[in-house]
């Protein structure tokens, strides 16, 4: 562990391995952390199982370091915050029971046996223990470590899924992320819960936080195709289906999503949305009405997969959109057409339309154009303040756009002659 956590990172593990000791509790860092720790994936999202008072535990730590703590005292966990943003999971060990399939579970105080038999897969059942006399012993219950070796994502139990559903989309996503295959009984419970239905249980708060995970993947195109494998796609809406066109248009997605990553513009807000439009653009615009309305989206970004929706049901003439992205036109013409667009549905335009070139000028040439003269100029060369400099300003920047003005004087020249014809 020491090897492979930054110091600092150890030295914390250390420290709250040393507090563990004096306040008489065991302390384990689980799941993902310790995973992805034995895989040599950078992972420093550490979850910590407390055999005793969680919340107690994560007070003390907080204290110990100063920071920030947030609790649930139903669940029994706790968020520490440390001042330079660290955070660390702290749960009281616990049972959970299901009282129905899709529900939220009843918890109890239990031990971390207990704790790590209700967890989702195998390979997430690993835990170091950090109290200092036993620092970095690996409890190993369910054979998680052979699997992790053996790459093999592996159910605990038969009733797994039936308990808590979201996990045949947590099974995909670890299998794509992790290039690991799925154990054969695994996949087979996996397609009984889906021939089940379970998924029309969850909330559609559960069910949207599932589809974004999986949107969030670093290859979202490949869990996208794992779902369509067992007949997921169903979830997002009953029409959409996975087909040759489909998985191109993703693919272009993906491409599109990544040379937008090199611009060093900043990162897309919301990259996900890039797909989910790709998804929504298959399917007839109410069934995308109805999907975008089960899901619990923001609103920005439900509006722009709306807008793309709408504008394709719209009749040719009537779209400057389709029209401006189909011909030749000014450079102004593509700018202004596009300038109020949010950079994912311009991304995704550049995936989908033929239009990749106006795209790419978009983001690289026009949106860093700028006409040198601003307000005050006009001011100083004696023209009368009014809706007019709006106007002026406008034209000076189409002008720029499209090279019929080059220098300062050009445009002192053509701000006069619009003054003079107003
Ligand atoms: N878990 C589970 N069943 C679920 C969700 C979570 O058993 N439906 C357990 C797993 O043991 C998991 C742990 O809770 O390791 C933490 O959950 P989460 O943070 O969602 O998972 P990670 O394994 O850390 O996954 P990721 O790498 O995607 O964050």
């Amino acid at each position: 562990m020491k090897d492979r956590v930054p110091a600092p990172f150890f030295s914390l593990l250390q420290e709250t391995g040393e507090l563990a000791e004096r306040r008489h509790v065991r302390v384990y860092a689980v799941g993902g952390f310790v995973r992805d720790l034995l895989l040599g994936i950078p992972n420093l999202d550490v979850d910590l199982v407390v055999e005793g008072d969680g919340i107690r535990f994560a007070k003390a730590l907080a204290r110990r370091y100063q920071a920030r703590v947030t609790t649930h005292n139903r669940f029994g966990t706790a968020t520490v915050t440390l001042a330079d943003g660290q955070t660390i999971d702290v749960a009281t060990a616990r049972t959970e029971s299901y009282e129905a399939p899709g529900a939220l579970p009843t918890v109890k105080r239990s031990s971390i046996k207990e704790d790590l038999r209700r967890r989702d897969f195998t390979i997430n059942t690993l835990a170091i223990r950090l109290n200092a006399d036993h620092l970095g012993d690996l409890v190993d219950l369910h054979g998680g470590l052979r699997d992790l070796q053996n790459k093999t994502i592996r159910v605990l139990h038969g009733l797994s899924f039936i308990d808590d559903p979201t996990r045949v989309f947590r099974a995909i996503r670890f299998e794509q992320r992790l290039g690991f295959q799925l154990d054969q009984d695994t996949a087979v419970l996996m397609t009984e819960a889906v021939k089940m239905g379970l998924f029309h249980r969850l909330s559609p708060s559960r069910l949207s936080a599932e589809f974004l995970h999986v949107l969030s993947e670093r290859e979202p195109v490949k869990t996208l195709a794992g779902l369509a494998d067992f007949n997921l796609l169903q979830f997002i809406h009953p029409q959409l289906k996975w087909t040759s066109g489909l998985a191109r248009l993703l693919k272009a997605v993906e491409k599109a999503v990544a040379w937008h990553a090199g611009l060093s513009l900043g990162p897309l807000a919301s990259p996900w949305v890039v797909y989910v439009m790709a998804l929504m653009d298959q399917l007839p615009q109410p069934a995308v009405q109805e999907t975008l309305a089960r899901f619990t989206f923001p609103r920005r970004e439900t509006q722009a997969m709306l807008w793309w929706a709408n504008t394709q049901v719209r009749p040719y003439e009537e779209a400057p959109l389709l029209r401006t992205l189909d011909r030749t036109v000014k450079p102004s013409e593509t700018f202004r057409t596009l300038r109020n667009l949010p950079d994912e549905t311009l991304v995704f335009l550049m995936a989908k339309t033929r239009a990749k070139q106006k795209i790419v000028d978009m983001f690289t040439i026009y949106r860093r154009m700028k006409p040198v003269l601003n307000g005050t100029d006009l001011k100083t060369m004696g023209l009368k303040p009014g809706p007019l400099y709006n106007r002026i300003l406008d034209r000076l920047l189409d002008a720029r756009l499209d090279g019929t003005v080059e220098t300062e004087t050009d445009e002192r020249r053509l701000a006069r002659r619009m003054a003079k014809q107003s």
